[in-house]
C-alpha cells in the first residue's frame, strides 16, 4: 500500500512533467506577460497562500497543470524577494486523498513554530451538478522548508459546515490569521436559500476549530451581496477592519457590477467574541474587467499587500491557444486614509524600469494639425493626427454629452519615446477647457487597434474602453472619480496583454486583459471639446 506522502508525491511529479512539456510553448506566445506573476504554463485562477516566510514572499495559486482549462485544482507556487521578480517553485499541492479528490481549492498560509502551514478546501463532486453535488471540507498541509508540503495526517480539520442557516456544501476558501494568541479563519459560505455570507472560526492550534458565528452577510446584506461569497479575507488596517470578498450574483447597478462576479470590501469592526462584523457599504476593489478573488498578506514591514487573479470566470482568454490561461495582477499596497482604502502598485516595481523618457507642458486637443498618422509611433517628434472625432463623437463632446471613444488614436498626439508593449506611464493632466481627455494605448493604426483610457469631465468618470483593443472580448468600464483642482494623475502599467490603471493617489484601480497585435505599440494623447495639458509625463519600458 502506498502512503499518503507517496501518493501526493506521485501526483505532483505528474504535474511537473506536464508543465515541463508545455512551458516553452507558453513562453513563446506573443501575449505571454513579461513581468506579471503567472504559472509556467496552463490554467491559473485565484491567488492562494500569499505570505511572507523566511524573508521571502510566497504566492500560491489555483492551477490546472494539465491544460488551459479549469480542472481538478492543484496549488502552483511562486516566490519573490522583492514583489517584482518571481521564481517558479514546484507545484505544492495535488488532489491525492479522498477528501480533496476533485481539487485542492483556495485557501491561505500561516507560519507556526517555524513551519509553513497551508489551509485549503478539499473538494469532491458527488454527482453531475457542479453547483449542487459537492462536498467541501477544510484541510491542512505543512512544510519545513516552504517548498515541499505534506498533507496533515488528521485531515480534514473542519469536516462539515456548522448548523444553522448555513448551506451544507458551499463552504470554502479559508483565510487564516492570528489575533491575541489565537488563530482565526474566515470561510466563504451562503445561507440555505442562497445568500452570500462569511463564517468565523477560532482555534488554539490550527487543528481543532470552533465555529464562532456568521460574520457578515446572509439576510442582513441580502439586497446587495449576491448568492455566494468566495475568498473572504479579514484584516486590520488603520485602526479598523476590512472584510474583502468576492460575491457572486450581484446585480449590475449603473456603471457598477458589470462583470460576471465582483470583488470588493466592507469597512467595519469585528467583535471577536460574537464573530459579528459591523460594517458600512460594499466598495469595489477594482473597476476594470479582470480582477477576482484577491488575497492580501502582511509583510515584514507591516504593509498590507494585495494580489488578485487578473481574469474573470466569463473571460475568453485567447492566450489559451498558446498553452497558458490567466495571470495575477501586480502586487498593490493597501492603506486606509480618511476612511478610504487606497491601492497603489508596490514601490519595488520601480526595479523593472528601464530608462525614463520625460515630457512636460504639452498641450493636447484644440486645432488639429497634420495628415493621417503613421501606422505606429515612430518616435520622431510630436505628431498630431487630424481626422477629428467622428461627427457624432465630436458633436457629443462639444455639447458636453457622454464621452464616446470613437477613434481616440486618430485625433491624438504621439510623443517622442513614448510607445511600447511593456511600459509604465505616470502622467498628470490639467483638464483645461476639455470636456474629455485621455490616452489611447496599444495603438496600431493599420489595424485600427487602441485601448482607450479617458476622463469624461461632464460625468466625472474614468473610462476604460477595450472595444477596439484587438482579439478577445470588448466592452467599456466606467468609474466615478472627481478631478482634484482640475487635475488628474494616472499611473498605467502595460504588459503584453494587460493594462492596469491607478488613478488619483490610489483612489481607483482599473484592470483589463487586452489582446492587441504585438506591433500595436503606439500611444496617443487626446482632448475633446477644448484643450487639456499634460503637466508632466514619465514613461519607462518595463522588463523583469
Ligand atoms: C474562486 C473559486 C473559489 C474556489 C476556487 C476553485 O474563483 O471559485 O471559491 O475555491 O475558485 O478553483
Amino acid at each position: 500500500m502506498t502512503s499518503p506522502q507517496d501518493r501526493h508525491r506521485a501526483a505532483l511529479e505528474q504535474a511537473e512533467a506536464s508543465l515541463a512539456e508545455a512551458r516553452e510553448r507558453a513562453a513563446r506566445n506573443p501575449w505571454r506577460l513579461r513581468y506579471h506573476p503567472a504559472a509556467p504554463a496552463y490554467w491559473i485562477n485565484d491567488p492562494n497562500g500569499f505570505c511572507f516566510f523566511r524573508g521571502e514572499y510566497h504566492l500560491f495559486y489555483q492551477h490546472h497543470p494539465f491544460s488551459s482549462e479549469w480542472g481538478p485544482m492543484y496549488w502552483g507556487h511562486l516566490k519573490s524577494r522583492d514583489l517584482a521578480h518571481w521564481e517558479h517553485l514546484p507545484v505544492a499541492l495535488a488532489p491525492s486523498e479522498d477528501y480533496d479528490a476533485d481539487g485542492c481549492f483556495s485557501g491561505s498560509a500561516i507560519e507556526k513554530d517555524g513551519r509553513l502551514w497551508l489551509m485549503y478546501t478539499g473538494n469532491r463532486w458527488t454527482g453531475p451538478d457542479r453547483d449542487a453535488d459537492l462536498l467541501q471540507v477544510q484541510a491542512l498541509a505543512v512544510s519545513d522548508d516552504g517548498v515541499s508540503f505534506e498533507k496533515f495526517g488528521r485531515n480534514p480539520v473542519i469536516a462539515e459546515a456548522p448548523q444553522g442557516d448555513i448551506h451544507a456544501f458551499h463552504f470554502r476558501d479559508p483565510k487564516v490569521w492570528e489575533h491575541d494568541g489565537s488563530y482565526y479563519c474566515v470561510l466563504g459560505s451562503r445561507t440555505q436559500d442562497h445568500r452570500g455570507q462569511a463564517l468565523l472560526y477560532r482555534s488554539a492550534d490550527l487543528i481543532d476549530w470552533t465555529f464562532v458565528g456568521v460574520m457578515a452577510g446572509g439576510r442582513e446584506d441580502a439586497d446587495i451581496l449576491g448568492y455566494m461569497w468566495e475568498c473572504p479575507d479579514l484584516f486590520a488596517l488603520g485602526g479598523q477592519e476590512i472584510l474583502a470578498f468576492s460575491p457572486q450574483g450581484v446585480a449590475p447597478r449603473g456603471d457598477l457590477y458589470r462583470n460576471l462576479h465582483q470583488a470588493g470590501y466592507l469597512l467595519g469592526r469585528l467583535d471577536y467574541g460574537t464573530g459579528i462584523f459591523e460594517h458600512g457599504g460594499f466598495v469595489p476593489l477594482d473597476y476594470g474587467f479582470d480582477f477576482y478573488a484577491p488575497q492580501t498578506m502582511e509583510d515584514d514591514r507591516g504593509r498590507r499587500v494585495l494580489i488578485a487573479w487578473m481574469a474573470m470566470w466569463e473571460s475568453e482568454m485567447p492566450e489559451r491557444a498558446g498553452d497558458w490561461a490567466g495571470a495575477m495582477t501586480l502586487p498593490r499596497v493597501l492603506t486606509l486614509e480618511n476612511g478610504r482604502l487606497l491601492s497603489r502598485p508596490a514601490p519595488e516595481l520601480a526595479q523593472l524600469r528601464g530608462e525614463e523618457v520625460r515630457h512636460a507642458d504639452v498641450t493636447v486637443g484644440g486645432a488639429e494639425v497634420g495628415g493621417m498618422g503613421t501606422a505606429e509611433d515612430q518616435g520622431g517628434g510630436a505628431q498630431e493626427h487630424t481626422a477629428p472625432a467622428s461627427g457624432a463623437a465630436a458633436a457629443e463632446a462639444a455639447s458636453g454629452g457622454t464621452f464616446r471613444a470613437g477613434s481616440a488614436a486618430r485625433r491624438g498626439k504621439a510623443l517622442p519615446g513614448v510607445s511600447g508593449e511593456c511600459l509604465e506611464l505616470e502622467v498628470e493632466f490639467d483638464a483645461g477647457t476639455a470636456s474629455a481627455f485621455g490616452l489611447a494605448l496599444r495603438v496600431g493604426e493599420a489595424r485600427g487597434e487602441e485601448t482607450v483610457l479617458a476622463y469624461d469631465r461632464t460625468e466625472e468618470r474614468l473610462l476604460l474602453d477595450r472595444e477596439r483593443s484587438g482579439a478577445g472580448p470588448g466592452g467599456v468600464r466606467r468609474a466615478p472619480l472627481p478631478l482634484r483642482e482640475g487635475r488628474l494623475r494616472l499611473r498605467v502599467f502595460l504588459d503584453r496583454s494587460s493594462v492596469e490603471v491607478f488613478a488619483g493617489d490610489g483612489e481607483l484601480a482599473m484592470t483589463a486583459r487586452v489582446y492587441p497585435d504585438a506591433g500595436s505599440t503606439g500611444i496617443r494623447f487626446f482632448a475633446d471639446g477644448g484643450v487639456a495639458e499634460i503637466v508632466s509625463l514619465s514613461c519607462w519600458t518595463l522588463d523583469r
